[in-house]
């Protein structure tokens, strides 16, 4: 069981040195600060924080943050930004209260599904919030699939490490047999396991979500951020004019 101690959060704070401000980092932020507004040195739970650069992101604007994850690796990147990330899942978190818990692209990874909303909800202090930026890949369909796999297939020409050519034809059955094989949540699952343990939850669907798919792969580039958001910018008109499927789904719960 792991007990959050306030020297968890000093270390982190002490070390500030790398400000983070990567296309899809401020785009989850500004998700962020639509909730919790203009209030600093709020106390953050990040559930599968990845790299951590959200949570250093968080620590820079004055807040305080535990960052969490499953992975190895990623713990080690997270604590190497002078992040107090731990190698753990949400079960084993104990001790005072969160203002807010953040799943950012990883409640789709994380079972059992309810019970792990639940143990959020425990850890929330009164007042406190839930938030899921995610999305929904059941909503993916063949023009959607053949966009996004064009465009890996374009930085795969281009040599770009991580990126596997797929014939186009074939974009929609390999990207949904690649959802299969991963057994993640639909968001129609995220929806309603968060509205069986919040009382209060607003919901955002249909928004870009595929862009973040990039990230990893271009963030040790210097161009990185203008890439990401080119294709943010490319996902979004399409989403708008209709041509392909907005697979973005954020929720909020209030305890
Ligand atoms: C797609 S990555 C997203 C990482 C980061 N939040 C971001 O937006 O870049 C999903 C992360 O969730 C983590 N994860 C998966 N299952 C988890 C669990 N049960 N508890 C904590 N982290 C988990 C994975 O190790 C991975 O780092």
């Amino acid at each position: 069981m792991y007990e959050v101690t306030s020297n968890d959060f000093e270390a982190a704070a002490q070390n500030n040195a790398l400000k983070v401000t990567d296309f899809a980092t401020q785009h989850t932020l500004r998700f962020i600060e639509s909730v919790t507004k203009r209030r600093s040195n709020l106390r953050f739970l990040e559930v599968g924080c990845g790299k951590g650069h959200l949570a250093k992101a968080l620590v820079d604007r004055g807040h305080q943050v535990l960052p969490i994850d499953v992975s190895e690796e990623a713990v080690a990147f997270a604590r190497s930004l002078g992040l107090p990330a731990k190698q753990t899942n949400i079960f084993d978190v104990n001790g005072s209260a969160f203002d807010g818990i953040l799943f950012i692209q990883s409640l789709h990874h994380i079972s059992p599904l309810d019970q792990s909303l639940a143990q959020a909800a425990r850890l929330l202090d009164k007042g406190g919030f839930v938030l899921v930026d995610d999305f929904a890949f059941s909503k993916m369909d063949e023009e959607t699939a053949v966009w996004f796999q064009g465009v890996q297939n374009v930085f795969a020409g281009a040599g770009i490490d991580g990126f596997h050519r797929i014939n186009i034809d074939k974009a929609f059955a390999h990207l949904m047999s690649h959802y299969a094989e991963h057994g993640i949540h639909t968001g129609d699952e995220l929806i309603r396991a968060s509205k069986n343990v919040f009382p209060n939850v607003e919901i955002s669907e249909g928004g870009p979500y595929l862009f973040r798919h990039f990230v990893p792969k271009m963030e040790s580039r210097p161009e990185s951020s203008d890439v990401i958001k080119a294709i943010f910018d490319w996902e979004r008109f399409q989403i708008e004019k209709g041509f392909i499927k907005g697979l973005g789904l954020r929720v909020i719960g209030f305890k």
